[in-house]
């Protein structure tokens, strides 16, 4: 819906790959004028010079609290203030099947970009907003945060992390108009899972593993098809345009009805019952 973000600044951390790149584009279509913040200073420059005068590109380390508040002065400076805050910025962080071969080497990395960059940017975000009329703060959360599994064990307890942070900052915040949602993807175009998992692996042995993995997370969604970075946006458009409002602290999946349920007939179960009824 063109012109929906009309008027409004927003901040995308992780902007220049990904989901947050994807946000970036239809933030700006839907007329916000957008800082893209990321540490990938040339792929940034890059989405920001495609994208005109109404983004622009702040070198950011989320996870340093100056650099974030930095990249809120920045949005500031050059657009005139500050409506909407979307910390999106994160890294996978390594992934080991079973816990007792996890050795956490990542863990201080991984906690410090996805709790730690989310808390100050909702801090520096806040900050000025409440000044200002309040605003809006989209937290990138995962259903990984939100269901057991095993395997990217640090990456799990981050985006758990990001829940309550994001739902106790709603609490906190709240009085002062500033609203605090997150977004839980699963299973979206972008480079992240794959950079996980096969790392070491040839460009033709990654893309055929890709392939076979994103088949199977497929099969695991009641909608059987991959996200997409506009799925995204869909929702981070929502949280940050005026029709949302009235929502504070909630976590929106946008992940095919993964964490709903798995839709793959339960074939044991299946098979037990109907070999009784045949009987
Ligand atoms: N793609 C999915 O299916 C999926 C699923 C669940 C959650 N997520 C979450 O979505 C968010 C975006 O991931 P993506 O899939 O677009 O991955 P991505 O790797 O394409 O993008 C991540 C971006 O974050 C940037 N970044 C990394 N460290 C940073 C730092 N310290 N400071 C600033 N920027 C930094 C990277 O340079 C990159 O541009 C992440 O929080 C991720 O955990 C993604």
């Amino acid at each position: 819906m063109s012109g929906e973000l009309t008027d409004k600044v927003a901040i995308v951390t992780g902007g220049a790959s990904g989901i947050g790149k994807g946000c970036v584009e239809r933030f700006v279509d839907a007329g916000a004028k957008v800082v893209i913040a990321d540490v990938n200073a040339e792929a940034g420059e890059k989405v920001a010079a495609t994208l005109g005068a109404h983004a622009a590109f702040k070198e950011t380390d989320v996870a340093d609290a100056g650099s974030v508040t930095d990249a809120v002065a920045f949005a500031v400076e050059r657009f005139g203030g500050l409506h909407c805050m979307f910390n999106n910025a994160g890294i996978s962080g390594n992934r080991n099947d079973h816990l007792l071969d996890e050795d956490f080497s990542d863990f201080q990395r991984v906690m410090a970009i996805n709790v730690l960059g989310v808390a100050y940017g909702t801090q520096a975000a806040a900050r000025h907003m409440k000044e200002h009329g309040g605003g809006s703060i989209i937290n990138t959360t995962s259903i990984g945060g939100m269901q057991a599994s095993r395997g990217p064990w640090t990456y799990a307890m981050s985006k758990t992390s990001v829940n309550m942070l994001s739902q106790s900052a709603a609490i906190d915040l709240g009085e002062f108009g500033i609203r605090v949602n997150c977004i839980a993807p699963a299973n979206i175009e972008s480079p992240i899972l794959g950079n996980m998992i096969g790392s070491g692996l040839s460009e033709e042995a990654k893309s055929k593993m890709m392939d076979e993995v994103r088949a199977f997370l497929i099969s695991r969604q009641p909608i059987q098809r991959q996200g997409t970075t506009d799925d995204i946006a869909e929702a981070a458009i929502f949280f940050a345009s005026d029709r949302s409002t009235y929502m504070t602290g909630q976590i929106m999946c946008v992940d095919g009805g993964m964490l709903t349920g798995n839709p793959q007939p339960a074939g044991g179960f299946q098979e037990i019952v109907a070999r009784y009824r045949q009987q």
